[in-house]
């Protein structure tokens, strides 16, 4: 990697279960930086788990205070920051993170997704109420978001720790 990118802290993007945290943590601790998982960021502002977030407060307000906490978090150099696979949403928060950043999309393919569902439906608000077409047809969409990034790992075959292990290469 060139000069430019030296100590630009690092942004995880990618579909809700493809890893980011865990693998975020890991390279954090390989590069002796500091860690941020945005998701934790909200839920800690608001004392509760996302899913009561939605409930009680609506998506709107999570995704007001997502945008804000990645911009500030964002400013900040040498932190791994993973970020929730809705951000990617919204255009100020894309091009802050390419900008400032160094955008890393942790992909996985459906194949391997599908088998993660039952993991994941009881704490991701977006997949609740939806069947797997839907989610899908979702996932496709959110990958046309994940195509802005500067690096991208294919995550279906790693361990997290070998993912951490690219996510270091890249630096
Ligand atoms: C969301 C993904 C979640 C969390 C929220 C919404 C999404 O983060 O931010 O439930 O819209 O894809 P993870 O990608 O960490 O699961």
């Amino acid at each position: 990697m060139g000069k430019e990118f030296k100590k630009k802290s690092i942004v995880l993007i990618g579909f809700m279960g493809a890893g980011k945290t865990t693998a975020g943590e890991l390279a954090a601790q390989k590069l002796n930086w500091g860690f941020i998982d945005i998701d934790q960021e909200i839920e800690k502002k608001f004392g509760m788990p996302t899913k009561e977030i939605f409930k009680k407060y609506g998506e709107e307000a999570f995704r007001t205070y997502e945008k804000n906490i990645i911009e500030l978090k964002t400013s900040e150099e040498g932190q791994v920051i993973s970020l929730g696979g809705g951000a990617f949403m919204n255009e100020v928060t894309r091009n802050t993170c390419l900008a400032n950043t160094v955008v890393i999309y942790l992909d996985i393919s459906w194949d391997a997704w599908k088998k993660r569902f039952e993991q994941l439906v009881d704490t991701r608000p977006v997949l609740q109420g939806r069947d797997l077409n839907e989610i899908e047809e979702l996932f496709s969409k959110r990958r046309i978001l994940y195509s802005h990034h500067h690096f991208h790992i294919l995550t279906d075959n790693l361990s997290p720790d070998e993912v951490a292990d690219e996510i270091v290469n890249f630096i």
